[in-house]
């Protein structure tokens, strides 16, 4: 069933060739979403002529300013591309990686989309991990990356609130993809993360556990001593 949230909006998510990313694709189109470009290192045709493929890979400063010249119009950027890795904490080329990735990615892109945003008065959803703020030590680059992405995240949510932009964190824990396959864990099938993803945001969750994982963190986090002081940080900029 379609709710106001996505109705007859255009959404970009990036990484949607497969995993959260593609059921996110197909999840907004399933709540009534007008255009979704689908962001991939190599776009592949969607059978559903409402999605627009789109060449984006988000370390690559070149295809994202094409790719923001592409877009005309857009209410809701999923910034949900990702890396994840085991390396040892000393590889610090690993880390760079991650960092890459998973942070400068979402800065670029961001950056890239922010007119479109404030025009729309939109939403900024940055898919994050349990790891953000609980560090998982044998994925050490990728938790460190995590981190830093939502603290990127909040810094985001008070400087665009202003402007009308609501920003999103997805602290989501082990899913059913490719990333997390040599996980012996129990793990969510993405497209059940996906539809509860969009409905968190519909209803304005700013941090969103999407997961029963995840879930774990969620109870009392939204009067928790982190967020009251978050919120409080975030007030020196509206004030
Ligand atoms: N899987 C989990 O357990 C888990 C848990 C918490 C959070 N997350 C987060 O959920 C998000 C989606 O992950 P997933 O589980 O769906 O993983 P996945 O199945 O491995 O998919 C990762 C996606 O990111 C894309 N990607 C990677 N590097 C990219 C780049 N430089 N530019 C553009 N796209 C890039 C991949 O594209 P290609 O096909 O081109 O490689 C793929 O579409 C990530 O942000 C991840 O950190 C995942």
């Amino acid at each position: 069933m379609a709710n106001d949230f996505l109705t007859g909006k255009t959404v970009l998510v990036t990484g949607s060739s497969r995993g959260l990313g593609r059921a996110l694709v197909d999840a907004a189109l399933d709540q009534g979403a007008q255009r979704v470009y689908a962001g991939a290192r190599n776009p592949a045709a969607h059978p559903d002529a409402r999605v627009v493929p789109l060449r984006l890979d988000i370390t690559d400063v070149d295809q994202i300013e094409l790719a923001a010249k592409a877009v005309e119009e857009l209410d809701v950027l999923v910034n949900n591309a990702g890396a994840a890795s085991y390396a040892e904490i000393d590889d610090r080329e690993e880390l760079d990686r991650m960092l890459a990735v998973n942070l400068y990615g979402p800065y670029d892109v961001s950056h890239a989309f922010r007119h479109h945003l404030t025009a729309s008065r939109g939403t900024l959803v940055n898919v994050l991990s349990t790891t953000s703020v609980a560090a998982v030590p044998v994925l050490p680059a990728y938790s460190i990356s995590k981190a830093a992405a939502y603290s990127f995240t909040q810094v985001l949510r008070a400087l665009l609130a202003p402007k009308g932009v609501k920003v999103h964190a997805v602290l989501a824990g082990p899913l059913d993809t490719d990333m997390s396959q040599d996980l012996d864990i129990p793990k969510t099938a993405p497209d059940a993360v996906a539809a509860e993803i969009l409905a968190a945001v519909a209803a304005g969750t700013e941090d969103v556990f999407p997961d029963p994982f995840a879930a774990a963190l969620a109870a009392g986090w939204a009067d928790a001593p982190v967020t009251l002081m978050q919120r409080a940080a975030a007030e020196m900029v509206a004030a």
